[in-house]
């Protein structure tokens, strides 16, 4: 179903990426005792990671939303935005780490698990409360911020981040919806 509003897309999206967050813990917690690794599983979340969770919904974030919340006099630094920043960098350091432990298994497996390990226990860290930060603090401050015509022209400017940037939206959806058949919710 369509979002009505823009704040409410972005909290949608959350549901997914959490739900893809939930099976990296579950992979995570037996990995040390593993064998082998499922390569093409960690190719596909990473995959998730760097295209629904980064380049589309913090896209939106930190090109849209939080310029937005600046113009209207939220400070760019400090709390909250500033911080919110630096937990996307530390997202994506912790994904270029999973992808290190993926590729260092094949020449090294006890070296590779340990990465994947410290790179999931760094994810299941700071998604979870990252979310929830923007969910019950920074998503209720914007949408008090905004009028119903800035929302609509934030809406707009997020279904054109939709088309230019993530042509396959709805099979990261269904990804993550797979993900927790098998895998259970956080
Ligand atoms: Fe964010
Ligand atoms: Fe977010």
């Amino acid at each position: 179903m369509k979002p009505v509003n823009p704040i409410q897309m972005l909290i949608d999206e959350h549901v997914y990426i959490l739900k893809v967050v939930a099976a990296l813990g579950v992979i995570g917690s037996t990995i040390e005792n593993e064998e082998t690794i499922d390569a093409p599983l960690f190719a596909r979340i990473i995959d998730f990671m760097r295209e629904f969770a980064d380049r589309c919904h913090h896209a939106k974030e930190e090109d849209l939303l939080f310029p937005a919340m600046v113009a209207m006099g939220v400070p760019e630094t400090g709390c909250p935005i500033g911080g919110l920043l630096a937990e996307h960098t530390r997202g994506r350091t912790l994904i270029a780490q999973l992808e290190q432990g993926v590729e260092q298994f094949a020449a090294d497996p006890q070296a590779g698990k340990r990465l994947i390990g410290q790179a999931i226990v760094g994810i299941t860290a700071l998604y979870p409360n990252h979310i929830w930060k923007e969910d019950d603090m920074v998503f209720p401050m914007a949408e008090k911020l905004f009028d119903a015509g800035q929302l609509d022209h934030l809406l707009d400017d997020f279904e054109a981040v939709e088309r230019n940037k993530s042509a396959a939206h709805s099979s990261h959806i269904q990804f993550a919806n797979d993900l927790e058949t098998r895998f259970g919710k956080l």
